[in-house]
């Protein structure tokens, strides 16, 4: 698929996509959501792919938003569909994909933007970085899972307060609240992503993939995230990444996964 509003690379097992529509600051249209869907899966398919960084395009924002012009004339209708189609096409995909996907916030991450990088497993910022969710600003609230994943990463009160006043908060804040990993210069920030992408890449990638879905499950309703783990850990006995695992530990070398 040939994309107009984001850009692809993949090298040395990451693959980066940018979201690129820097005259509005990056903002989430209908077009960008679905070439997002395209590149996030076919970077989970990708077996050169080990982790996936996302970001922003130029030094102001990481994606300001739902794109505001698309969704001013809509019906109620039209909205539940928007966020039902938005959430299942990217923010819950993403969420759930096995490769570990890294959100590197270059500046504004707003609305949809921050509930992208919520989506993403975790997330690291540049010192410029400004984050909310202002759209009761705008007379909506979130609809792609800023309600949900807000909570679950910065505790009700805060996330009751950030949603309330629609304010922004800064890089330091997002990450005294637990919201981002790390903040670092804008110039270390892909460096940093590459680097902890790199520490990732070390170990079995299938392991990862099923840790990811272990942790996710204490997120979903009517799921025993214990049992997940159970089913999960008893699952990884059965694959080629164990046993060369626990063998390189066994002869004293570093593992070499075959990702199986
Ligand atoms: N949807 C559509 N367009 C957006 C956008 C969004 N979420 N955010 C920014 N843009 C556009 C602006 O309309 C402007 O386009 P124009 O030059 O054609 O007029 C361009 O991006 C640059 O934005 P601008 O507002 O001029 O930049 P700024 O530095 O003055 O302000 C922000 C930056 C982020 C504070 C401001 O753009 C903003 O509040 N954006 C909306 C944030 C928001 O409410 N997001 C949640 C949406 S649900």
């Amino acid at each position: 698929m040939n994309f107009e509003n984001i850009l692809t690379n993949t090298a040395n097992g990451i693959t980066t996509i940018t979201i690129n529509r820097p005259s509005k600051l990056n903002a989430l249209n209908k077009a960008t959501i679905t070439e997002l869907h395209h590149a996030f899966d076919h970077a989970n398919k990708d077996i050169d792919t080990k982790v996936i960084i996302v970001t922003g395009s130029g030094e102001k924002a990481f994606v300001a938003g739902a794109d505001i012009s698309e969704f001013a004339n809509f019906t109620v209708e039209n909205g539940g569909k928007l966020a039902a189609l938005g959430q299942e096409m990217l923010f819950d995909f993403v969420q759930n994909l096995q490769t570990p996907v890294i959100a590197a916030v270059n500046g504004f991450a707003l609305g949809g933007g921050l509930e992208l990088a919520m989506a993403a497993h975790f997330r690291i910022a540049s010192d410029n970085a400004k984050m909310g969710l202002p759209e009761v600003s705008l007379g909506v609230i979130p609809g792609y899972g800023g309600t949900q994943r807000l909570p679950q990463l910065v505790g009700k009160g805060r996330a009751m307060e950030m949603v309330m006043t629609a304010g922004m908060i800064d890089a330091d804040t997002a990450l005294n609240y637990g919201l981002v990993n790390h903040v670092v210069a804008l110039e270390e920030l892909m460096p940093l992503a590459q680097k902890i992408a790199g520490k990732i890449m070390r170990n079995s990638s299938v392991a990862i993939g099923k840790a990811i879905q272990a942790i996710n499950a204490n997120y979903t309703d009517g799921v025993n995230g214990f049992d997940i783990e159970i089913k999960e850990f008893g699952a990884c006995f059965g694959t080629a990444d164990f046993k060369e695992g626990t063998t390189a530990f066994l002869e004293k070398r570093k593992a070499d996964f075959p990702g199986k």
